[in-house]
């Protein structure tokens, strides 16, 4: 071959240059959004993930295998079947109400609608029949046509389940970095080829890091507290990536965790594939907890998402499949994936009750 042994000078330009910075009318949009100077960085991720037009969120298809991440509704259906089996039991525990609803925001394309409904239309008539599936998405909806789809505002039901999976980690958040002075706000402007970093003025936050950066998502508490008014007896369930807040802020986290996803690539630069990858960070699931509790709830976990699934007995799906090879194998590898520890095991799960007596299955004490 001519290239064996080569050592000549001749290479190939490999920068993708312009074409990687994105969806070009979302990056003037963006641009024009900073006519009066830089903007705060969640102003940014606001616009790339929810410009009305162009953000990456307001075209269908992003997660999945085609798209640019995989979350657990997606994996398959077991996971959904797990998520109804919860809410049965709290159906259950609740007296077996005669209207039950079911609330999920950041509906998305439908999958965890469709394996809910599923579940409940061939498990338990007067459950299905007690339900009602709102899906709460504003932007890209899904099609599954049994669920309600709305935007907020929602009416509240006397009795149900929120159930978000990744709601509060698609949050925009302000991005910080400890400073002497103390916390400086990260913003973002045009250089006239691409975006920049710039600080912009110092922040008083309570217990903030005194060094690196972080996030705070202004968004979670108040949305947490909306989501526990829209159930007057029942449990709001949980699904995200995140910690503690001593944990999120740890002094040893000095990158923070905001990261980027294309193309199943995680990477954390948020100034190039603008529109076209997600962006995502990790949830303070103590916050989450004051929320509910402020909301006069009841908190268990959070646990992980693989003992919370382990707790549910998702095995025994795997293992019920036996007589179809096919489906035996793909639930076998779904199970692995959605309890991986490294993967999407170790998204939290925390979940808020009222009106509810007993314990609800995946919280038991002395759990992770
Ligand atoms: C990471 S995706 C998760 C989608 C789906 N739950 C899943 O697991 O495949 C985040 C979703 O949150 C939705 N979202 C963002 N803000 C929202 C809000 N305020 N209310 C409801 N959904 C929201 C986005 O449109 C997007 O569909």
């Amino acid at each position: 071959m001519a290239l064996r042994g080569y050592t000549g000078s001749v290479s190939i330009d490999l920068d993708p240059g312009k074409a990687a910075l994105g969806n070009a009318q979302l990056v003037r949009a963006i641009i024009d959004d900073m006519a009066s100077g830089a903007i705060t960085f969640e102003r940014y991720m606001e616009l790339a993930l929810y410009h009305p037009e162009h953000g990456y969120y307001r075209k269908a298809g992003r997660i999945g295998p085609q798209g640019d991440f995989l979350t657990s509704p997606v994996i398959h259906p077991m996971f959904g079947w797990a998520v109804a089996g919860w809410c049965h039991a709290a159906w259950k525990a609740l007296g077996q109400p005669r209207e039950f609803t079911i609330f999920e925001p950041a509906a998305g394309s439908g999958a965890l609608a469709t394996a809910v409904l599923d579940w409940a239309e061939s498990r338990d008539d007067g459950f299905r029949e007690a339900l009602r599936y709102v899906a709460i998405e504003p932007n890209a909806q899904g099609n599954e046509p049994r669920a309600e789809w709305v935007a907020p505002p929602i009416a509240p039901a006397a009795c149900g389940v929120v159930v978000s999976n990744e709601l509060f980690d698609a949050f925009p958040v302000r991005l910080f970095e400890g400073s002497e002075r103390g916390p400086v706000e990260i913003g973002v402007r045009w250089d006239g080829e691409a975006f920049q970093e710039v600080h912009l003025g110092v922040a008083s936050i309570d217990d903030a890091p005194e060094t690196g950066r972080f996030e705070v998502n202004a968004h979670a508490y108040p949305a947490m507290r909306s989501l526990c008014q829209l159930v007057e007896r029942g449990a709001v369930l949980t699904f995200d990536y995140g910690y503690p807040q001593d944990e999120l802020w740890a002094p040893w986290r000095t990158t923070g965790t905001l990261l980027c996803f294309y193309r199943h690539t995680a990477h954390e630069d948020p100034y190039v594939h603008v529109g076209e990858q997600d962006m995502t960070t990790h949830v303070n699931f103590s916050e989450l907890a004051s929320a509910a509790e402020d909301e006069g709830m009841a908190v268990h976990g959070p646990v992980s998402q693989s003992a919370f699934l382990f707790a549910l007995g998702l095995g025994g799906l795997v293992e019920s499949a036996r007589a179809d090879m096919g489906e035996y194998f793909a639930r076998r590898r779904a199970f692995q994936q959605l309890t991986d520890g490294a993967g999407l095991g170790r998204v939290r799960v925390l979940a808020a009750t009222r009106g509810i007596g007993g314990e609800l299955p995946g919280f038991a004490e002395g759990g992770p």
